[in-house]
């Protein structure tokens, strides 16, 4: 049996912990022989592989990134990409193919394994922990400890000038980093894109804290936006690879800040930090357990699904569950936090 493996999207502290779970699983306990696909589901579309054995993951698990390269390459947009696909994985060899990525990658897998026959077993990945069908994907909790430091360190900061600090977190559906980060880091504002924010309201906040003289922290998603929308965001706009680019809404709140409350006001961006270097324990965990189980599923013959992490068990999804609909905060769980606004 030839395994192909290949991590696809935006990359994600774990992804090499999954890559070596998979391995040392596969080669030890079922004499499997891997195929690394390199940068995502461009590997397969160009027949561009890697060598995929014991000793290449000897040493990778405290390492962030991944081995294997990632991409956004979709074959479903690339013209004959389907063929191209199915051409490449015969010639390698590959019986099954484990694709570790995010909503697209993923999305790739289960097209493939539904309307060509492709047996595909899906792992879920992203820092901003928006896939359904999972209770957590890894690489959220590293990006959520990340961005708490910052916040601790911005608070000293911030008290010592009595400034506003404006911290923009990842997050362009879902406000999951900004939540978690915004309670564990404490700070005053939590502005996330699943609900619009009132301008007004903000600048109150900011307001009573400096009455209580300490200097308020503003965490705010990168995909937050206010309710009247008069702001002029970067929103939509595709960089010259064809990306959505959302830059913006931490510089435009610190002004709008500045100019309403008179108080002094500085963003701090955190971007690409959050998802580079070393995951953290309980993402490495997660990680691993997801590669041990995916390679189970292989032996198993169980395709189209997907592993998902259910309470403490690992279990199988239909790949389609984690792709229909991203999920979103729960308004209760963001009203929760809303006693330490202000
Ligand atoms: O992985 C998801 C994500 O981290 C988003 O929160 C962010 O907007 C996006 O990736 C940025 O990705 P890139 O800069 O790689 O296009």
């Amino acid at each position: 049996m030839r395994v192909g493996v290949l991590t696809g999207g935006g990359d994600c502290p774990g992804l090499n912990a999954v890559i070596r779970g998979i391995v040392r699983k596969g080669v030890q306990e079922y004499g499997y022989d891997f195929t690394g696909f390199r940068d995502g589901w461009r590997g397969p579309l160009e027949g561009d592989t890697v060598r995929l054995d014991i000793p290449a993951v000897r040493g990778i698990l405290p390492r962030g990134g991944t081995i294997l390269g990632s991409s956004r390459t979709n074959p479903l947009k690339v013209e004959g990409g389907v063929r191209r696909v199915q051409e490449n994985l015969a010639a390698e060899g590959i019986d099954a193919l484990i694709a570790i990525g995010g909503e697209d990658t993923l999305g790739v897998a289960a097209a493939l394994h539904q309307e060509h026959g492709v047996k595909v077993v899906g792992v879920p990945k992203t820092i901003d922990n928006d896939l359904s069908a999972t209770d957590y994907t890894f690489g959220f909790d590293t990006a959520v400890n990340i961005a708490t430091e910052a916040i601790d360190r911005l608070h000293t900061t911030a008290e010592s000038h009595m400034r506003v600090l404006v911290v923009e977190v990842m997050g362009r559906h879902a406000g999951w980093i900004a939540l978690h980060s915004g309670l564990a880091g404490g700070a005053n504002v939590i502005l996330i894109p699943e609900q619009r924010f009132d301008l007004d309201q903000v600048c109150a906040w900011v307001e009573s804290r400096f009455k209580i003289r300490y200097a308020p922290i503003v965490v705010v998603a990168e995909g937050a936006m206010p309710k009247d929308g008069d702001m002029v965001l970067k929103d939509g706009t595709l960089d010259s690879f064809g990306h959505v680019r959302l830059s913006g809404i931490g510089e435009w709140l610190a002004n709008q800040i500045e100019k309403r409350t008179g108080k002094e006001a500085r963003t701090t961006v955190l971007g690409h930090v959050q998802r580079g270097g070393t995951p953290s324990a309980f993402d490495r965990w997660l990680a691993t357990r997801f590669g041990l189980h995916a390679v189970e599923a292989v032996r198993d013959g169980d395709f189209g699904k997907m592993v998902a992490l259910r309470s403490t068990e690992i279990v199988r999804v239909p790949i389609g569950d984690a792709t229909a609909r991203i999920k979103t905060v729960d308004p209760s769980l963001y009203e929760e936090a809303g006693v330490f606004f202000g």
